[in-house]
């Protein structure tokens, strides 16, 4: 996956306005701020430089995240036709060029950023690009007791930085605003899952059909054996963030948890394959999560359309059910 060629562009000659031996230092202070924050206690960007270096060391990642949860839910229900977006907490606008890259059927944009330093640098970034119409609007969402409707709302890397007990509050309006679907997507760790797990319950309680990634309603049975369930998409680092990162790698993987939440369509059958496959010769080894739980399945050459399906697969990807391979293997909770 890569940028966007128009915002790649947008960002180098926002980049190229500032000394790189400042944006560094700035870049690097806000991650090691990210890195150590507390629950619901995230750095604030209040600065043109702070924000300027958040969109150049983190936008890429969160776009190619953002990006990849878009693809799953139009992939569950590719007759979604979006025109009005809600972007809450969208920072310098990175959810706004994924949904756009994605449905080109979106009209009109609402991005609620509370920190007016983050909003000017989204605003910068989208000028005269060929996007939907974007209204930003600076304004604490919490402040906010009703949101606009819209085919579909958006809550990317936000939930993480909300005082935990204004999450269930806040869901609640964003549901309450969504005609079609909501995305929510944190980092791919730990305590992102933990988010996703807390939000995901009070999604289930208002009767929201699950679209991606949980095949089923029931308790996660990752988390009930202490893993977590993330994701993990690859995005080409753009010459600025090598610079920047000191890296030499052309790409990066973003890991990432998220929730697909939607007012109509089929959650998926089968399961989800929750980790790389593991590939030998003539084997392949799955990990899947199911209604069931959690199923390791070994498909192996002689098993014809299942190997081929197999050998197709990767981590995120549903998985149907080979009534053949389930009788034949183990089932772990
Ligand atoms: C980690 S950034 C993510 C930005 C963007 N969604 C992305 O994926 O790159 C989180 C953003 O949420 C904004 N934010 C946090 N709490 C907010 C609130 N209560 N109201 C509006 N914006 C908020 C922060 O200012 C920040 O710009």
């Amino acid at each position: 996956m890569q940028l966007p060629a128009t915002l790649q562009r947008a960002l180098e000659r926002m980049i190229a306005s500032q000394a790189s031996a400042t944006l560094e230092q700035a870049a690097a202070t806000l991650s090691n701020r990210y890195r150590t924050a507390e629950a619901g206690q995230a750095p604030a960007i209040a600065s043109p430089l702070q924000a300027i270096a958040y969109a150049a060391w983190r936008m890429p990642a969160t776009y190619a995240a953002l990006r990849a949860a878009f693809r799953r839910l139009a992939e569950a229900q590719p007759d979604f036709i979006p025109s009005r977006m809600l972007d809450i907490g969208a920072g310098s606008g990175a959810a706004i060029w994924a949904a756009a890259e994605q449905w080109p059927s979106l009209r009109r944009i609402v991005a609620i950023e509370r920190q007016p330093a983050m909003a000017r640098i989204g605003e910068q970034l989208t000028a005269g690009a060929d996007l939907p119409t974007i209204t930003w609007q600076r304004s604490d969402v919490l402040s906010l007791d009703r949101l606009p409707e819209s085919d579909l709302v958006v809550a990317g890397y936000v939930f993480g930085e909300i005082e935990p007990s204004a999450r269930a509050i806040l869901l609640s309006r964003l549901w309450k605003a969504t005609t079609g679907a909501l995305v929510l997507v944190e980092p791919g760790t730990p305590s992102g899952h933990a988010t996703i797990l807390n939000l995901r319950s009070e999604l289930i309680k208002r009767e929201a059909i699950l679209l991606a990634p949980c095949p089923h309603t029931a308790d996660c049975p990752l988390a009930a054996r202490g893993d977590w369930c993330h994701f993990a998409q690859r995005i080409a680092r753009p010459a600025f963030l090598r610079r920047l990162k000191g890296a030499a790698a052309p790409f990066e993987d973003e890991k990432f948890a998220y929730l697909i939440a939607a007012r109509r369509g089929q959650p998926l059958t089968g399961g989800r394959i929750t980790r790389h496959p593991i590939i030998h010769s003539g084997r392949i080894e799955l990990q899947v999560c199911t209604a069931q739980g959690l199923q390791q399945i070994t498909v192996t050459r002689s098993q014809g359309e299942a190997w081929r399906r197999a050998r197709d697969s990767g981590w995120g990807d549903g998985w149907d059910s080979y009534p053949s391979l389930d009788r034949g293997n183990s089932e772990g909770k």
